[in-house]
């Protein structure tokens, strides 16, 4: 994957509507389709002490996570990424498309805190190499304003 391509390609959905569910929506979509072998891409949002679903591309998911909660739960309340393998093997996995078997969680930071995180799913085990891990933490730093402004 080129990933300076892709995140030029997300600075220019960026740059062109300020609005940020748009943003997010777009981007969302541009990620599933350009990355090979996802099920799902999308946004948690932290809402008051929960993940809310935000914009996203996939099957209908789980609309609140508890923080802590899961793998989106527990990067989101480390603030570090989380790079599974295979999700059957992480205790407390929160199985929202059963196709999903591998994952990669983003905590998006403002301001020292963690506002959203992005989440991405893949059929395939170990979908996610650290080169895809570095290409997609880079992505996520462009997404951190729309996810401030649609998390308190
Ligand atoms: N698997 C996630 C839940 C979100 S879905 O994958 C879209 C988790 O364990 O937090």
């Amino acid at each position: 994957m080129d990933y300076q391509l892709l995140k030029r390609q997300v600075e220019a959905l960026i740059d062109a509507e300020a609005d940020a569910i748009a943003q997010l929506a777009n981007v969302t979509a541009l990620l599933f389709n350009e990355l090979q072998d996802t099920n799902w891409v999308g946004i948690y949002r932290k809402v008051g002490n929960e993940l809310v679903l935000g914009p996203f591309q996939g099957k209908v998911a789980c609309t609140r996570i508890a923080w802590n909660a899961g793998v989106c739960g527990t990067a989101a309340a480390s603030g570090e990424t989380l790079r599974i393998a295979d999700v059957h093997a992480f205790d407390g996995h929160i199985a929202c498309d059963a196709a999903s078997n591998s994952e990669l969680v983003i905590p998006i930071h403002s301001n020292g805190a963690v506002v959203a995180v992005l989440d991405l799913d893949s059929p395939s085990h170990n979908r996610f190499s650290a080169t895809d891990q570095d290409g997609l933490v880079s992505i996520a730093t462009l997404l951190t304003h729309a996810c401030a402004a649609l998390s308190d």
